[in-house]
C-alpha cells in the first residue's frame, strides 16, 4: 500500500507559498528554551511539541515505545511563550510531528554544500498512512540566506535556492532532497520547522497559499560553486581517513534539520 503523499508535492518535491505578512514578536522565538542539538551548522532547537511534551529534540522513534514522526506532544511552557508560532504550526490542519524553532549560525557556502542531509521524517510510518513532510516559516529577515535543495547530494545541475527572507514559507518533502542552509547574516537565522503529515488538509493549506512548485531560483556564481563542491569532497575524504583510523564506516549525513 503507497503512502498518501500531497498533491501539490507531485511536480518538483517543494512549493514555495506566499509570504506570511503577519508580523510576529520576536519575543516568540527569543524568549524560547533552547536546547543545543547538532544539526546542519552550528544550531540549537526550541522544541515547541516532543514525543512526551518534554523539552527534548530526539526523533521520536528515539523514544520508549518508538514512533513515527506524529502526534507530537505540546510542550506547554514553550507554547505559553510562542502562542502565534503555535498557530502557524497548527494553520493547516494537517498532524504535526516535531514541531521546533531552529537558531542557525551564520556559515559559509561550501559550509552549507558539506552540510547537505536528508530528512528521516518517516522512518516507522506505515503505508496508507500519510507521508511526512516540513514546512518551514523564516522568522528572521535573511534575505541573503537561501536554502539549498540538491535531488543529488554531489550535482550542483540539481540545486535549487530559495531565499530567507521574513515570512518566507516553503513545504518540502525533505526525506527526498538533500538539502541546508546558507545564512550569510551576521545574527543567528531563526526558523519555524514543523512535521506535516500529508493529506487534504496540507493541499488545501499549500492551495489557499498559492504554492509554487516552479519558484524563482538565487543565481550564484559558478566559480563559488566549482570552489564548494572541491571544499566539500575534501572535507568528506578528511572525515572518511579520520574515521578510518578509528575502523569506523561513515555513513552518509541523515536526520539533522535546517
Ligand atoms: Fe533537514
Amino acid at each position: 500500500m503507497a503512502f498518501i503523499t500531497s498533491e501539490a508535492l507531485a511536480d518538483t518535491g517543494y512549493v514555495v507559498l506566499d509570504d506570511d505578512t503577519s508580523p510576529i514578536d520576536p519575543a516568540e522565538w527569543r524568549d524560547l528554551e533552547y536546547v543545543g542539538w547538532r544539526s546542519s551548522g552550528i544550531t540549537r532547537f526550541a522544541p515547541l511539541t516532543s514525543y512526551a511534551g518534554d523539552i527534548d529534540c530526539n526523533g521520536f522513534w528515539n523514544r520508549t515505545p518508538p514512533r513515527t514522526d506524529k502526534d507530537g506532544v505540546w510542550i506547554d511552557a514553550q507554547v505559553a511563550i510562542a502562542p502565534t508560532l503555535q498557530s502557524r504550526a497548527l494553520e493547516p490542519g494537517a498532524g504535526i510531528g516535531r514541531c521546533r524553532v531552529i537558531e542557525l549560525q551564520p556559515n559559509d557556502y561550501a559550509d552549507a554544500i558539506y552540510n547537505l542531509h536528508q530528512d528521516d521524517n518517516n522512518r516507522l510510518n506505515e503505508p496508507g498512512t500519510g507521508w511526512v513532510v516540513r514546512g518551514y516559516v523564516n522568522l528572521t529577515d535573511d534575505t541573503e540566506s537561501m536554502l539549498i535543495l540538491r535531488s543529488d547530494r554531489f550535482d550542483p545541475a540539481t540545486e535549487v535556492r530559495l531565499p530567507l527572507h521574513a515570512g518566507s514559507r516553503i513545504v518540502i518533502d525533505t526525506q527526498r532532497f538533500w538539502h541546508a542552509v546558507w545564512h550569510r547574516g551576521t545574527a543567528p537565522r531563526y526558523a519555524l520547522i514543523t512535521s506535516w503529515t500529508s493529506g487534504p488538509e496540507l493541499d488545501a493549506y499549500i492551495a489557499a497559499h498559492h504554492g509554487d512548485p516552479h519558484p524563482p531560483t538565487v543565481e550564484l556564481d559558478p566559480r563559488l560553486v566549482e570552489a564548494a563542491q572541491v571544499e566539500m569532497h575534501r572535507r568528506i575524504e578528511e572525515r572518511r581517513r579520520a574515521f578510518e583510523a578509528q575502523g569506523i564506516v561513515m555513513e552518509p549525513p541523515v536526520d539533522m534539520s535546517v
